[in-house]
């Protein structure tokens, strides 16, 4: 079967690789349609996460059951389905709790596990034909449709960035009428502002530089702020205290508010240096969703802090050790939520809100590419260049149409 897999630093490569089989009675097989390429596969591209040469990566599926286990009760043969990122067992005591992003059985060198990631566990990416599926009744969600259909592309984001974008909404206390600034318009950030306005937030603020990503957050209602164009936090204070309304309403001490209920984080490490955006400064948006952030707020850290970095910029920063304003966090009483979305907690909420039409999560999807395309599609997702902003990769039928 035709595979993407990691050769070295930004060298991806299309080739054929053995078409996995059922090593479990609980696994199932799983024909592949759609499969997303991620900001978190570019940790790995960029050789920042350390990944075995010749592993075939992929961490967003959909597709078609092909063949299921004896013991696999619940799907079937020819049953659409899409995939947790997360690979989870169902029965410890993390996923007993749905906290199936540190499930404890599945990767035996930790927690948490995930198709083709570097300290993820043994399994196999779905930028694949096929891909294997443990525990398929437990990591299998269940689609209406058809391959293809005008809702393939937005199940496929229900793999993680739909869910991951709304998590990060939850760890950050987003609600009705809220104010939420958002670092980072990549599909993650998008995700969260488009989130954030379902709950009805009243205020979103969505910060980068690329052109069309900051005109896709407009798109999806939110308020762009380029940080090109200065620090972006004081842009986010200034632009406040434009609202005629919200100013108007102060009671005494309110003056002091000047930032927002909510800040999320949707960069991570390698966000670059606002001020010399070439450069990558890895406290950066942590900095700003500290400042940003009205005292007694919640911050979110969606985006990836991971060690080790080959790429770091000193011996601490190789192992994932920052200084943060810590006297700030706490004399604001933040509260902080951070870590891997734990998908399957949301995924089966946010399949109902695309199918009874409440969500289309797929407006965010820039470019769909045939496999063949993958290197040259990575190429430019990890430039951010020429609109590059969501890719999906099609197989089968549908590849020649993409
Ligand atoms: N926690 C999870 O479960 C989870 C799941 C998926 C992805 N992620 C992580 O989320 C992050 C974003 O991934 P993505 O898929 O959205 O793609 P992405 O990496 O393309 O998006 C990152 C965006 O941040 C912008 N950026 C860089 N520096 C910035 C700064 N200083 N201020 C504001 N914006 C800045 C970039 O221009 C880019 O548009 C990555 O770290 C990824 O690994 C986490
Ligand atoms: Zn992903
Ligand atoms: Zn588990």
């Amino acid at each position: 079967m035709k595979a993407v897999s990691y050769e070295g630093t930004r060298k991806m490569s299309v080739s054929d690789h053995p078409k996995p089989k059922l090593k479990s009675p609980t696994d199932a097989l799983l024909r592949v349609t759609t499969s997303g390429i991620c900001g978190s596969d570019l940790h790995m591209y960029d050789g920042r996460t350390p990944l075995e040469k010749g592993t075939v990566v992929g961490h967003e599926i959909m597709g078609v059951i092909e063949q299921v286990g004896d013991a696999v009760s619940s799907i079937k043969k020819g049953d659409r389905v899409v995939l947790p990122f997360n690979i989870a067992c169902g029965f410890c005591y993390n996923c007993h709790r749905g906290n199936t992003h540190s499930c404890l059985t599945m990767n035996p060198e930790g927690t948490s596990a995930a198709y083709g990631y570097a300290g993820m566990g043994p399994y196999a990416g779905g930028q694949a034909e096929f891909v294997l599926v443990p525990y398929a009744d437990f990591n299998c969600l269940k689609l209406p449709g058809k391959p293809g259909d005008e809702w393939e592309d937005d199940f496929l984001l229900l793999a993680d960035v739909f869910p991951t974008g709304y998590h990060a909404t939850e760890l950050a206390c987003v609600s009705p009428g809220k104010t939420v600034a958002i670092f980072g318009a990549g599909p993650v950030g998008l995700l969260a502002a488009y989130s954030s306005l379902l709950k009805g937030a009243s205020e979103v603020y969505v910060v980068d530089n690329v052109a069309e990503r900051l005109e896709k957050a407009k798109e999806l209602g939110a308020i762009p702020v380029n940080f090109s164009d200065g620090d972006p936090v004081e842009q986010i204070f200034k632009l406040r205290k434009q609202n005629k309304g919200i100013q108007a309403s102060h009671r005494p001490g309110e003056e002091k508010l000047e930032g927002m209920d909510c800040a999320i984080d949707a960069v991570g490490y390698q966000a670059r240096d606002d001020k010399h955006p070439t450069k990558e400064k890895a406290t950066q948006v942590l900095e700003n969703v500290i400042r940003v952030v009205n005292p007694a707020g919640a911050v979110c850290l969606i985006g990836v802090y991971i060690a080790p970095d080959p790429g770091g910029e000193n011996a601490d920063a190789k192992k994932g050790i920052f200084s943060f304003p810590l006297a700030d966090f706490f004399d604001k009483a933040l509260t902080i939520g951070t870590g891997q979305a734990p998908v399957k907690k949301y995924n089966e909420y946010l399949r109902d809100l695309i199918v009874n039409g409440r969500a289309k999560p797929s407006t965010i999807v820039s470019h769909h590419i045939a496999v063949d395309d993958a290197p040259a599609a990575y190429d430019k997702f990890d430039k951010r260049i020429e609109g590059y902003t969501k890719v999906l990769i099609r197989f089968g039928e549908r590849a020649k149409a993409a």
